[in-house]
């Protein structure tokens, strides 16, 4: 199993780009189903979970290149309905194929996701949407068969924005019989990207960043060609990087308005932080002011991906700080490892109490989920002396070469294979 090897202590200094955002390539590869032409996707990272969506792809019969950044997918010649189980225990998103797949097929069938590190992960949404829209559903034996229905536009209400719901919905009501609304839509910038690729394609989509989406169906869609936007998680996590080591970075390839409610914070930490055209420019302090309180909040409140990056810059505040996460219910595991590198969290169910220190130590730590081990790594840059991360598997589901990128702003971090 690889490992990171970090020295810490550096100041981080310099200029880093983004790539393409993960959580918007994977909802656009599974809507590149809904037309039978090819389309070209853009700035898409090289990761882990991109192969296994592409492994998607292929097994349904698309045909699929990709040449640096970009993913050439031709659906032309769809051969089954069945999105195989191999994938979507790998990857929990592949529900994500579930919508496309009826849209495209008139029925999908898909192995139940289950839940992952961060909780349960239900998915009664995407099957209730999908079923207001008319698609005959039948769970047994751990699978869910969409039956050939008739898809009917309809007025859906989410008790929750559930991003994924939002997305399977949205992808679903393009093969539907009139007009659908989505209310209480996730307002996630992934969602908005999502229906721009869609009206690339020909379609209609509107309202994606407002709480009501509305889409007309059956448009004819063909094949489009499109630039994944930018991930504001790794842009925030880079911006975390250098918050914690007192740094001094330029962040490039990053759509402002998308990490405002980062910056919002890193601003209460001290940091100076300055726009400019599609960079952000940081300059953090040595030690960071504590923050009150953080709550985790569906787009645009505070992200929970940015949770556990957030609870590492923290610890080493000049005071106390509070962190509540009301999105996933297990998202506090790096809580003890950091503990490991003498933090000092209290955690009471959803609330982590903060209680800053004036120095990490370097420790032997363990990854637990993808942006815990990121979380993690930021600890490390920050630590005196050597900070080992096991289980690097998580962290490449998210972060292309993470140890490059933050050795090119100053970071002393090894990747090593056992
Ligand atoms: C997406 C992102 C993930 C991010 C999350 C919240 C992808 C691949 N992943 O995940 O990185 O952390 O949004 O911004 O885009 N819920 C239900 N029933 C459902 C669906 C969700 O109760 O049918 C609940 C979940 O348990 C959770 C909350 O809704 O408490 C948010 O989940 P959701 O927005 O669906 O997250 P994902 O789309 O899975």
């Amino acid at each position: 199993m690889a490992k990171y090897i970090i020295t810490g202590g550096n100041r981080l200094e310099g200029s880093i780009r983004v790539p393409g955002a993960k959580n918007s390539v994977l909802p656009i590869l599974a809507a590149a189903l809904l037309t039978d032409e090819q389309s070209v996707i853009r700035d898409c990272p090289n990761l882990v979970d991109i192969e296994k969506a592409v492994g998607i792809l292929r097994a349904v019969g698309c045909k699929v290149k990709i040449e640096g950044g970009t993913i050439i997918v031709d659906p032309s010649n769809i051969t089954t309905h069945i999105i195989p189980d191999e994938y979507v225990k790998e990857i929990r998103s592949s529900i994500i194929f579930l919508g496309a797949m009826v849209a495209r097929a008139g029925k999908a069938r898909v192995t139940y996701p289950g839940g992952c590190e961060i909780g349960q992960r239900p998915i009664n949404l995407h099957l209730k949407g999908l079923e207001d829209l008319g698609v005959n559903i039948e769970e047994s034996y751990g699978y869910i068969e969409c039956k050939e229905s008739k898809l009917t536009g309809a007025d859906i209400h989410l008790d929750y924005p559930s991003v994924g719901a939002t997305e399977n919905i949205i992808m679903a009501a393009t093969a539907a019989h009139g007009y659908t609304i989505i209310r209480n839509a996730a307002k996630e910038p992934e969602i908005t990207d999502l229906q721009d690729f869609i009206n690339a394609m020909g379609g209609c989509v509107a309202g994606a960043g407002t709480s009501t989406i509305m889409v007309e169906g059956r448009r004819p869609l063909r094949g489009a060609d499109h630039t994944i936007i930018p991930d504001r998680i790794v842009a925030g996590t880079y911006l975390g990087a250098a918050a914690i080591t007192g740094g001094e970075i330029m962040v490039e390839n990053v759509v402002f308005d998308h990490v405002q409610p980062i910056i919002a914070k890193l601003r209460e930490t001290g940091a100076v932080i300055r726009a400019s055209g599609s960079a952000v420019h940081i300059k953090s302090k040595d030690r960071p002011f504590p923050v009150y309180k953080t709550t985790t909040l569906p787009h645009p409140g505070f992200p929970t991906d940015m949770q556990a990056p957030l609870v590492s810059i923290l610890t080493v505040a000049r005071g106390t700080s509070v962190v509540v996460e009301t999105i996933f219910e297990n998202r506090f595991k790096h809580v003890p490892e950091l503990m490991r590198m003498g933090a000092d969290i209290r955690i009471d169910g959803k609330t982590a109490v903060i209680q800053g220190v004036e120095k990490l130590r370097g420790a032997e730590v363990l990854s637990w989920d993808l942006r815990g081990g990121a979380a993690l790594v930021l600890a490390g840059l920050r630590a005196e002396g050597q900070t080992v991360i096991d289980d690097l598997h998580h962290i490449e589901r998210g972060y292309e070469r993470l140890e490059h990128s933050l050795r090119s702003i100053g970071a002393q971090i090894d990747k090593v294979e056992d």
